[in-house]
């Protein structure tokens, strides 16, 4: 199955140069990633995106976020449509710094039905606040995820990744990123739940990734136990360490 390594760079960088430098040097790796299987995709900040729009031919590019209506007086939202027209093929839609800024998982399935018509893949992030011993966090996560699902048409299977992302393991104050375990475990949570849904072997096609605390040297951990790719932070912004995780995720395609 194809692997997906994404960058999520947030609102870095500051200077539209050194988001060109990077997403150059992505670029480089990108055709002969996507040969042994493995889709590097960058997510840069919004305004940025027509910028590279251009590069979309070599390189798969994804948006941040994006608004629950095509067109409208919608002061400050980005549609769609036009992530679609500028080439774009990704966007990330449930990140939790978004859920954090009150963003529902109501308001999350409603962008996903908008994206979905516009023909984008949507990387759809869940992920457990906390954990506490008893497991609650298994509730809070497939609640998520199906509320984030809800109308979701079975028939647009091969739109969705799910990112699987601990908040307690995303950033700078993350309490340790999760651990290879702590991935499969709940990634055989969310195949559960994904097959309730649209049915076993649709479900099992779904990409399911890793995100959290991502570093040159954690990452081939999660590619082993079998995630189907990484949503990488501040890692991806060190353009060095992104590529070099793109390639050991070719290795491991071979
Ligand atoms: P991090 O962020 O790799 O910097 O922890 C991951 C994410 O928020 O997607």
């Amino acid at each position: 199955m194809m692997k997906y390594i994404v960058g999520n760079w947030k609102m870095y960088p500051v200077n539209y140069e050194d988001a060109l430098m990077l997403a150059k040097k992505v670029k480089s790796v990108a055709v002969r990633a996507r040969l042994a299987k493995v889709t590097p995709i960058i997510c840069p900040p919004m305004p940025f995106l027509a910028g590279f729009a251009k590069m979309s031919s070599s390189i798969d590019i994804g948006a941040q976020n994006c608004f629950t209506e095509i067109e409208g007086a919608h002061t400050g939202e980005t549609s769609p449509a036009q992530l679609a027209s500028l080439g774009m093929s990704y966007v990330i839609l449930g990140h939790s710094e978004r859920r954090a800024a009150g963003e529902t998982s109501s308001d999350v399935a409603a962008k996903i039905e908008v994206a979905i018509k516009q023909k984008l893949s949507v990387i759809l992030c869940v992920g457990e606040k906390a954990r506490d011993g008893q497991g609650a966090y298994f509730n809070e996560i497939a609640s998520q995820l199906r509320a984030s699902l809800e109308g979701f048409p079975t028939t647009k299977t091969s739109q969705l990744i799910i990112a699987y992302e601990p908040v307690w393991a995303i950033g700078k104050n993350a309490v340790r990123p999760a651990t290879p375990e702590d991935f499969r475990e709940v990634e055989m949570l969310l195949r559960r739940e994904l097959s309730a849904l649209f049915g076993k072997t649709k479900a099992f096609k779904v990409p399911v990734l890793y995100g959290g605390s991502v570093s040159k040297d954690n990452a081939q951990s999660f590619i082993n136990i079998g995630a189907d790719g990484l949503l990488i932070g501040r890692t991806s912004l060190d353009g060095d360490a992104f590529v070099s995780i793109v390639k050991s995720a070719m290795r491991e395609s071979e």
